[in-house]
């Protein structure tokens, strides 16, 4: 288990990244194992597990549930199908975690219990009505504290619906369709997006019912869940740190082995070929119903482009790495349709605009668009707002900088990728612990 990630890491200019890594298991497809594990009939073995604070708060809740989960590799989860779950003592703590409170939800919602869910104070300020407001179509009984957690769910039995995305989020679609395993007849979510199809992938992988396309899922809840072997690739949202860090740097050249590769979560990879980096996709397989390759990523000049509101849903935890691409890159790059980072774990447009304007990159925001102009960078103490992704991404940014620069909060890069500031040293990015 890697060392607790420090509140201040400070990063010392001039790093080259170079070398082969495997980063830590892809975060959406953890939960999901976990979950569906949890749901189904036999032994679930799942290889390559994130072991983060928001997995490991996942795998709590279901333990709460009545589940035997053992950590280790692979991680062991011993369920007893559908109808397994026990009522939980306390309320279910998903702390930092987005997808695990909302996928939850849309599995509580159909059973024959109650159950609270609550958070941490990020957590706490996310929206929620976006899942309660198709649950309670099916007939989910659903209270939250002015639209956020923490909520309370009175199981009820559910009806099926035919459901259109109104928002980009794959949280949503899975929550619904997680919910659908209870209902009494098909349940249909069209996404006119293309978001993420982790949950319809593995789904397919524990043998249910379900049928899509690159617009529509459908689900129904007549087939029991099976024990399955997962094995969970390479996290591409961590990769991308690693990916922007040489692509943004002369001399820098890196592979990252068994990254997954969903057509949902490649847009930063076109986001870099576009920009002019030398990407590399090589050693193809398929895991768990998922592309999986390993990524060659080799640096130069990056110039400015234009990413338009259509590669948000394929892009969205990737923006404030991109950021810093575009402040190292030529001309003035602008990313449009932003409105969804604003209620991600911070306001990732606030946090990172305000850091890269410490370090001198000039950033114009207006409503859900952003421009940065790429030049020099200088040092600087820059606040990550206590986001995970906005901290590795302004270590990153470090590389690229006359000075020194200080980053405060972020401890929570735990929560996705315990071992980055380990893994981020063995490439050949000066990174260390500061005093706060
Ligand atoms: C995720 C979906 C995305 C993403 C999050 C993980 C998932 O969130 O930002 O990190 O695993 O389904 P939204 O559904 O809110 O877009």
């Amino acid at each position: 288990m890697p060392t607790t990630t420090p509140d201040t890491l400070e990063v010392a200019p001039g790093g080259v990244l170079r070398g082969q890594l495997r980063v830590p298991g892809d975060k959406s497809m953890s939960h999901r194992a976990i979950l569906l594990g949890s749901l189904a009939d036999g032994t679930t073995r799942v290889h390559g597990f994130l072991d983060a604070a928001d997995t490991r708060a996942t795998a709590n809740a279901v333990a709460a549930l009545g589940v035997e989960v053992t950590a280790g590799e692979p991680m062991i989860i011993k369920a007893t199908g559908r109808e397994g779950w026990v009522r939980p003592d306390a309320p279910l703590d998903l702390g930092n975690s987005g997808t695990g409170l909302r996928l939850l939800v849309g599995l509580l919602a159909g059973q024959p219990f109650d159950a609270r869910l609550t958070g941490d104070a990020s957590l706490c300020r996310r929206p929620m009505e976006r899942i309660v407001e198709p649950l309670e179509q099916m007939g989910a009984d659903i209270e939250t504290n002015h639209g956020c957690a923490p909520m309370s769910i009175r199981g009820r039995p559910l009806r099926g619906i035919d459901y259109t995305l109104p928002v980009a989020s794959a949280q949503v679609k899975s929550a619904v369709l997680l919910a659908g395993l209870f209902a009494d007849e098909e349940t249909t979510v069209t996404d006119p997006f293309g978001t993420r199809d982790h949950t319809e992938r593995m789904l397919e992988a524990f043998g249910a019912s379900v049928h899509w396309n690159n617009r529509t899922a459908v689900i129904s809840g007549d087939k029991e869940l099976q024990g399955c072997d997962i094995q969970v690739p390479a996290d591409l949202s961590s990769a991308a740190f690693f990916a922007v860090g040489a692509a943004i740097t002369p001399g820098a050249d890196v592979v990252l082995r068994k990254v997954g590769l969903n057509p949902g979560r490649i847009g930063a990879l076109q986001v870099l070929q576009a920009m002019g980096a030398d990407v590399d996709v090589s050693k193809p397989v398929m895991w768990a119903g998922e592309p999986v390759g390993d990524l060659r990523v080799r640096g130069g000049q990056l110039k400015a482009v234009r990413v338009d509101a259509a590669a948000v849903p394929r892009t969205v935890d990737e923006y404030p790495v991109l950021f810093v691409a575009a402040a190292c890159a030529e001309g003035t790059t602008v990313f449009e349709g932003l409105a969804e980072l604003r209620v991600k774990e911070s306001d990732r447009i606030a946090v990172m605009a305000e850091a890269l304007g410490v370090l001198g990159v000039h950033v114009d925001v207006s409503g859900d668009r952003v421009s940065i102009t790429g030049g020099a960078l200088r040092g600087g103490a820059v606040d990550a707002g206590g986001d995970h992704r906005c901290a590795m991404a302004l270590a990153i940014a470090g590389l690229r900088a006359a000075d020194p620069v200080t980053i405060a909060h972020c401890a929570s890069i735990d929560t996705s990728y315990p071992g980055f500031v380990d893994h981020a040293r063995g490439l050949g990015l000066e990174l260390s612990g500061a005093p706060g």
